[in-house]
């Protein structure tokens, strides 16, 4: 009998001559991998390193789902390496032995192994993937006998490592444990690591709502819950780029400040889970909030609940009945069924998902309505295709709520957002749209998410996308947005509450706009607001030149020619008469620019680079004489 190393604890047919009735007997750890070294397992090869990783290795994509720090991660040294790490023997004392696995799936090459007699009695490899999942061999047919454990390494190809952790023998065959607490520890580490990085980068925005580093997406399940406003975002904790999708969270008291809190979901490995996408949170019947999500994994997409633990909506567990609802629980098939959204009308309570009809072959993405059957939002049933877009392919990230005696549609298509008006025929499922727009002109707002204030006031966030990568963070939401109906078309407009951040402003009164002549502002920034009245009369354009060079040769421009507004490139359209006034919006936060033009018809979000000298702002027209009617310049205050 070996003696038991730090990273191995192996309890031996002595230690169990009499044992405990078989329902308590406690489970046996043959190893943890916690320890500095492989203790009196048996090495061969370079793969296995000098002793257990602790994580990901150099090259290799994020590792997850291990077991407190440490691991088996025959990535040493990359996939070139090979090698067997053997356990010493011990007596098969209980009926089952599971264990952690993830790495390669080759056969044979990638695996673990138990041998009993000289022979490989059990095998199991990677899934060709570093999520790690629970793996359980019935050993009872082999109940007394002598075994070892081997993990075996010995393919040098794509895939050629192997992942293992925590092997154990026990009676039953183990619960599955959803380590929540262990996954955000490991979540929550590599963001604050990140941070540094992050912080470094000068382009980062200041007062925009972002993650403390690394990557995000999409706004998630925004809620204004018992005095705060809470916003969740798709976050991959790891690194700054797009995977292990998790709900980062922040908190606001005031809408425009502030405050990160905890990681709100992880995906849970060991339920079949790879990433939580995107989703909505809703007051229950009883008045409790719920996370409604997509859950991701080797199999159909499903609709799965998160609960809250407490009030300030930190802590939060997957609900027993997941999954509430799947891909496949609608009559017609649907495709890319993701991103639920929770809305109330007439005393009942609907949620919509987004997807297709055909694919993704084009002309067929639609958003599908289920209806609640019960007050806990735990049972649904599909009710219809609500709507389906002939001009899309694909539908993401629906937004349906009533709006000023109308419905609201907002969809992400993978390209520009649209918004569509129109009426909801609760009875048949069906929205028929009335009056349809671009969101934003931009492509770089996507996926939408927008709650309802308890006065009714509606409130939108946008992912803005498009930064550069690798500099430890990526992605920001839009500044928060009030929705109306004008003109049965849909209007944006910056939340009053943004006025708090201003800082030193200054205000320019009416001047004469001479082409060649521009009205320039004493104040500049890389974080400013801005608001001007401009008109054209018999200019060709008027508008506002923002990040101007010191010698004017460069800037961001913001370009009305009556029929169209441009920003930094990007075109919408906007007619207004000779006469009729451009009034303009503009929120600058560094890499960050945000256009409201003609009281909100009309917006245009763009991700800019320019010059870290380049502040200036000014007012022009181009092609003749305009007028300015004002400007107004503030210094924002960031928020982070
Ligand atoms: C939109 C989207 C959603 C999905 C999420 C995944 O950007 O693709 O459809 O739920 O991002 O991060």
């Amino acid at each position: 009998m070996s003696v038991p190393s730090p990273c191995c604890v192996l309890v031996g047919a002595a230690a169990l001559a009499a044992p405990a009735p078989r329902a308590e007997r406690p489970e046996i750890v043959i190893a943890d991998f916690e320890g500095e070294t492989y203790g009196d397992w048996e090495v061969t090869g370079e793969a296995f390193g000098p002793g257990p990783a602790r994580g990901t290795l150099p090259g290799q994509m994020v590792v997850s789902g291990y077991f407190g720090k440490g691991l088996v991660n025959t990535f040493f040294r990359g996939d070139g390496t090979t090698g067997t790490i053997t356990s010493p023997i011990f007596v098969i004392e209980r009926r089952h032995l599971t264990f952690l696995v993830g790495g390669g799936n080759h056969p044979g090459e990638t695996c673990v192994n138990l041998i009993v007699e000289g022979s490989v009695a059990r095998t199991q490899t990677g899934p060709n993937s570093e999520r790690l999942r629970p793996a359980t061999w019935d050993v009872g047919d082999l109940a007394g006998k002598t075994a070892r454990v081997q993990i075996v390494d010995a393919h040098t190809g794509g895939w050629g490592h192997v992942n293992v952790d925590r092997i154990v023998l026990a009676d039953e065959r183990p619960a599955v444990v959803d380590d929540r607490d262990g996954a955000l520890a490991k979540a929550m580490e590599s963001v604050r690591a990140a941070a540094e990085k992050a912080s470094r980068d000068p382009m980062r925005p200041a007062y925009h709502v972002r993650a403390p580093a690394n990557w995000i997406n999409d706004p998630n399940g925004p809620i204004f819950f018992k005095g705060s406003y809470h916003l969740f975002y798709q976050h991959n904790p790891f690194g700054d780029q797009w995977d292990h999708m998790h709900w980062g969270h922040v908190r606001s008291r005031d809408l425009v400040t502030w405050e990160h809190l905890p990681i709100a979901l992880w995906p849970s490995l060991a339920l079949g889970e790879d990433h939580c996408f995107s989703g909505c949170a809703a007051l229950d019947g009883e008045g409790q909030p719920k996370i409604f999500y997509t859950s991701i994994g080797p199999r159909e997409p499903e609709c799965w609940i998160a609960v809250p633990e407490d009030d300030d909506l930190i802590k939060w567990r997957k609900h027993r009945g997941n999954p509430v609802l799947k891909e496949s629980s609608s009559t017609v098939k649907l495709h890319e069924w993701r991103d639920p959204f929770v809305f109330r009308h007439e005393g009942k309570t609907y949620l919509v998902h987004g997807g297709n009809l055909n694919a993704s072959k084009g002309g067929q993405a639609a958003v599908s309505l289920y209806e609640a059957e019960d007050q806990e939002l735990v049972r649904w049933r599909f009710k219809s295709v609500l709507f389906v877009d002939a001009s899309a392919s694909n539908i993401e990230c629906p937004n349906f709520f009533p709006l000023g005696g109308k419905f609201v549609l907002i969809t992400s298509p993978h390209r520009a957002c649209d918004w569509l008006v129109g009426r909801f025929d609760a009875a048949a499922g069906k929205f028929t749209p009335e009056r349809r727009g671009l969101l934003d002109a931009s492509d770089q707002l996507y996926a939408p998410n927008n709650l309802e204030e308890p006065s009714g006031r509606r409130v939108l966030w946008g992912w803005i996308r498009g930064f550069r990568g690798g500099m430890g963070w990526n992605g920001c939401m839009t500044v928060p947005r009030v929705l109306s109906l004008a003109d049965g078309a849909l209007v944006q407009t910056p939340a009053p509450e943004l006025a708090v951040l201003r800082g030193e402003g200054h205000r320019a009164g009416e001047a004469r706009l001479a082409s060649g002549a521009p009205v320039a502002s004493p104040l500049e920034g890389e974080c400013l607001e801005i608001a001007a009245v401009l008109e054209r009369r018999d200019a060709k354009a008027v508008g506002l030149r923002v990040r101007r060079s010191g010698d004017s040769s460069r800037a961001v421009a913001i370009r009305h020619d009556g029929e169209t507004l441009e920003v930094s490139g990007t075109k919408a359209p906007l007619k207004l008469g000779a006469a009729e006034p451009l009034e303009l919006r503009v929120f600058l936060d560094r890499s960050v620019l945000e256009v409201f033009a003609a009281g909100g018809r009309t917006c245009i979000t763009r991700v800019i680079y320019p010059p870290p000298e380049d502040q200036g702002v000014e007012a022009f027209a181009e092609g003749g004489s305009g007028s300015l009617r004002s400007l107004e310049v503030w210094r924002v205050r960031p928020i982070w």
